[in-house]
């Protein structure tokens, strides 16, 4: 018996949005499981090769790489990059995402919203980030695993608002929903090719870019702890936990599903 952790062992992992929060701890967990290579993908590329480079130092292996996931020919590149870089493709963690925080305060609104607080630019962006851009990074990762033959395990990361709506973020919240619908219908779409699709959606996350206001402002904060039956912000690596249990073969009897990590925050029925 070998205590060494090889949970990923001979398996190549794409991870965007790894230069930040929640990508990067998948991006880390992954590599310490023993991972052949890990693209650490995101819009800053300087950031992600800060992750790659943690990576390297600590003995693993990593390349960063530059894709914007609204671009369908770059994510197409990504997935070429891992295949000409590491040899192969079995795993995709989809962490990049936007949270449109700034909606409320959007001066652009164009009038048409009746009311909502949000503009037609941010649900544009939004949508075009979290959904199109997910939809753009599974399908050519997806395109890549069926190439190969030999399978794959594609994680999404959607969000607990997935399932759960809250007044203050609606464009958001209707591109975790279409996430979660999205690793449902690819699941049914690549299970004959051996390619599983599931989903984690967190609750509220410390150490991330996407919570910082939250985290900045006491009282929204303390509402947060309040009704989180954990009493606090989640790790990104306990997101990270979740993700690698999806990735991996010790999930090999799920597809179409999705794990919530949240502390407990939608256990209370309000
Ligand atoms: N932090 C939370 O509480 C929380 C909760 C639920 C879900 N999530 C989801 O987790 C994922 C990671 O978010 P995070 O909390 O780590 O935030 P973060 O801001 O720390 O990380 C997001 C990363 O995505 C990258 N990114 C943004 N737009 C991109 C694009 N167009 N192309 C490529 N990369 C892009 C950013 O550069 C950044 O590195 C997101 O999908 C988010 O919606 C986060």
């Amino acid at each position: 018996m070998s205590f060494r952790s090889t949970r990923m062992q001979g398996k190549v992992a794409v991870v965007t949005g790894g230069a930040s929060g929640i990508g990067r701890a998948c991006a880390l967990r992954l590599a310490e499981e023993g991972a052949l290579g890990v693209v650490v993908a995101d819009l800053h590329l300087d950031q992600a090769r800060a992750t790659a480079d943690e990576i390297a130092a600590a003995g693993g292996n990593a390349s960063a790489f530059a894709v914007d996931v609204r671009d369908a020919q770059a994510c197409e590149d990504m997935a070429r990059h891992a295949v000409d870089r590491w040899g192969q493709l079995d795993v995709l963690v989809a962490a990049a995402g936007i949270s449109g925080e700034r909606a409320a305060a959007d001066e652009e609104h164009d009038g048409t919203g009746a009311g909502l607080s949000f503009s037609s630019r941010t649900w544009q962006d939004v949508l075009d980030v979290n959904l199109n851009g997910l939809m753009h990074t599974d399908r050519a990762v997806a395109r890549w695993m069926i190439t190969v033959g030999s399978g794959g395990s594609i994680v999404n990361i959607a969000s607990m608002c997935s399932a759960w709506a809250s007044a203050t973020a609606t464009p958001y919240n209707v591109s975790k929903a279409g996430a979660w619908m999205l690793t449902k219908s690819l699941a049914i779409e690549l299970a004959p090719h051996g390619i599983r699709v599931n989903a984690v959606g967190p609750g509220f996350i410390g150490d991330t870019g996407m919570t910082a206001h939250t985290r900045a402002d006491e009282q929204a904060a303390a509402a947060v702890v309040d009704r989180t039956l954990l009493g606090r912000f989640g790790r990104p690596r306990e997101v990270a936990d979740a993700v690698l249990f999806l990735a991996g073969d010790e999930s090999s009897y799920f597809t179409g599903s999705i794990l919530y990590p949240d502390g407990g925050f939608n256990a209370p029925s309000r």
